[in-house]
């Protein structure tokens, strides 16, 4: 049925070891070309402020992981009464970050990192700094979480 000679055979072999070392080569170009795509989509999905609903339906010591956008956000409703919203990716290795009702501190499973809910400092663990602050007020009895 195939009947190769061992030169045919030979090129064969370096053909598609040739074919497979080009799809190598050539991914990253590839690759960076596409994240141009990738970064345009992820600006257009960028917001500037949202709604996280009736700021009464959160009671104090409660907590939300939401979207802002494409990145991961955390609301915290601290003991006070008073909103806090942050940044979810850890500052340590980009983990998304959780609130604790129980310890009362925002954390990172993936290390063990802290935070202070009421101010997002890094506490303990590995993070080298606090998490990046939204803003979140309520209006006309809405929780709005915006850019800082
Ligand atoms: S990624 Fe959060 S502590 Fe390491």
């Amino acid at each position: 049925m195939f009947n190769l000679t061992r030169k045919d055979f030979i090129r064969v072999l370096g053909g598609f070891f040739a074919a497979i070392w080009a799809a190598f080569a050539t991914y990253p170009f590839f690759r960076y070309l596409m994240s141009g795509a990738e970064k345009k989509a992820g600006e257009d999905s960028q917001v500037t402020s949202l709604s996280l609903g009736k700021a009464d339906d959160f009671i104090p010591g409660s907590s939300k992981n939401f979207k802002f956008g494409s990145i991961p956000a955390l609301m915290v409703r601290t003991e006070d009464g008073v909103f806090h919203a942050y940044n979810a990716i850890c500052t340590h290795l980009g983990c998304t970050v959780q609130f604790s009702s129980e310890k009362k501190h925002i954390f990172c499973a993936c290390h063990g990192g802290q935070f202070d809910a009421a101010s997002g400092k890094n506490l303990a663990g590995p993070p080298p700094k606090p998490l990046a602050v939204l803003k979140a007020e309520v209006i006309s009895g809405e929780l709005i979480i915006s850019r800082a």
